[in-house]
């Protein structure tokens, strides 16, 4: 049985950090799933991290539930949350509620996360009374690049009562949880306080009720540009360069495979086998 949406809720109420990363293949949801991470979010980041693009706006929804099926597959515990990509929600209620049921019924997703506060309370409330549990996301949103670029939302008294505004929004439409994005951090602490679910923070300070990475940029996959809010647990970049290096090496200088990588005849094949080409030579 997976995590519930009750389950995440009730971290908060117990004073409980919730960690969550993003997934987007079987072997890494399988790894997360051994950790007993309680959130996993098939990221749209998918497109940065994954397909090689500069933004999020390209990713389709074919490519989403690709990704959100493998890693289904792979997480037997953790709650499993779709990202629902550029123009599968915006356009309308009809057109979210046939989206995310894509993600849940066809996935195997437990949830679905979208982008924005106020402009999308009613399709929150919509998929949340349908049986779709939504988590929100404000401040710095992805989807919106061409808009507002790739930089902290929030920081001024205007745009910080909004961001604060657009959380409470988000409450009362029933998301049962909100990412706060690039966010400065006592913004985050306020909102934390001022909400009662949970808040997920990425580069948004301490204060949040749970944190979310990107597991490229935390495990290191990235080694030209580490954004601000990333910590590197590993250096997975350099070990994976270590390691085809090592590779190429040996099967240059013929070290790799030994025998203890190869195959070997049945019992007596291998005489059999000397016999019948002697006879044929002869
Ligand atoms: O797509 C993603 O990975 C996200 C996280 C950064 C919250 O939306």
């Amino acid at each position: 049985m997976r995590v519930t949406i009750q389950q995440i809720q009730d971290m908060k109420r117990h004073g409980e950090k919730i960690p969550m990363l993003t997934a987007y293949d079987y072997p890494t949801a399988r790894i997360l799933d051994d950790a007993k991470i309680p959130l996993l979010l098939v990221g749209d980041s998918l497109g940065n991290v994954v397909l090689g693009y500069e933004t999020t706006v390209p990713v389709t929804l074919e490519d989403m539930i690709h990704h959100t099926k493998a890693v289904a597959r792979g997480a037997k515990t953790p709650h499993v949350i779709g990202d629902m990509p550029f123009l599968t929600y915006q356009t309308s209620i009809p057109d979210a509620l046939r989206n995310a049921g894509r993600f849940m019924q066809e996935a195997g997703a437990n949830s679905v996360k979208l982008e924005g506060g106020a402009i999308m309370a009613e399709t929150v409330n919509a998929l949340v009374e349908r049986g779709i549990p939504v988590m929100g996301h404000l401040g710095l949103t992805p989807q919106s690049v061409n808009q507002i670029g790739l930089r902290a939302q929030g920081r001024t008294i205007d745009a910080a009562q909004k961001l604060l505004e657009d959380a409470v929004i988000l409450q009362d439409a029933g998301a049962y949880a909100v990412v706060l994005e690039a966010v400065p951090a006592t913004l985050a602490k306020m909102i934390t306080e001022r909400l009662s679910i949970p808040t997920i923070g990425i580069g948004a300070g301490p204060d949040c009720d749970g944190q979310v990475q990107v597991i490229s940029d935390m495990l290191g996959l990235f080694t030209d540009f580490v954004p601000k809010h990333v910590k590197q647990y590993a250096h997975l970049a350099e070990s994976m360069r270590d390691a085809i290096n090592n590779y190429m090496v040996d099967v240059a200088e013929g070290s790799f495979p030994t025998l203890e990588h190869s195959f070997t005849f049945s019992n007596g094949v291998e005489e059999e086998l000397v016999q019948e080409l002697k006879k044929k030579i002869r």
